[in-house]
């Protein structure tokens, strides 16, 4: 959404220009843009009367909000202890191939932001991917695809590439022949 200081001001002013509401006008900008423009902090400062500088503490002391342009849906993956050894790694391997973003970043078309946290507090559903504040326990790499088109424009996520047939028999061929030179000690 394009910043529009007109929106900025009814925010304020619902608040009466109060400083004491700073919070809850930050929480407001936030929730309308999903970030804090700058030119929506400087606006904010100026309305309250309280220095730039003072505005950006609060800004950046809360992990709610976000001083870099975010997605349209937020994207976290619990990389606790719980979730991680329940296979969290794996699943967030596939929501970066299905977004084609690391984490901290945000999709080209500004749909997605993709974030890690340590914990959400719900171990017994692990692994857990929230979208949106949507909490998907017990993800997996099967899963995550679906998980996401809930959220996706196009409403379909292309399926993990099979290895080919091919590889697969060498492969067994292989395993094979080591397990027939361990039996005989000679190469067949
Ligand atoms: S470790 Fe993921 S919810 Fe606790």
């Amino acid at each position: 959404m394009k910043y529009n200081p007109r929106l900025v001001t009814i925010i304020i002013k619902k608040y009466n220009n109060e400083k004491s509401n700073l919070l809850a006008i930050l929480t407001d900008i936030q929730a309308e843009y999903n970030w804090l423009p700058p030119d929506a902090l400087r606006l904010v400062a100026d309305k309250l009367n309280v220095p730039l500088i003072n505005v950006y503490g609060v800004a950046s002391f809360y992990h709610a909000f976000s001083l870099t342009p975010r997605g349209k849906h937020i994207v976290t993956v619990c990389q606790g202890t719980a979730c991680h050894v329940r296979g969290a790694p794996t699943v967030l391997n596939r929501i970066q191939e299905i977004l084609n973003v690391s984490p901290g970043c945000t999709t080209k078309d500004d749909e997605f932001t993709l974030e890690t946290v340590n914990c959400l507090g719900a171990c017994a559903l692990a692994p857990i991917v929230v979208v949106d504040g949507n909490y998907h326990g017990q993800a997996t790499t099967q899963k995550a695809g679906a998980i996401i088109a809930k959220y996706h424009k196009k409403k379909t996520i292309k399926k993990p590439k099979k290895k080919s047939s091919r590889a697969t028999s060498l492969k067994k061929t292989t395993k094979r022949r080591k397990s027939s030179v361990k039996k005989t000690g000679k190469k067949k």
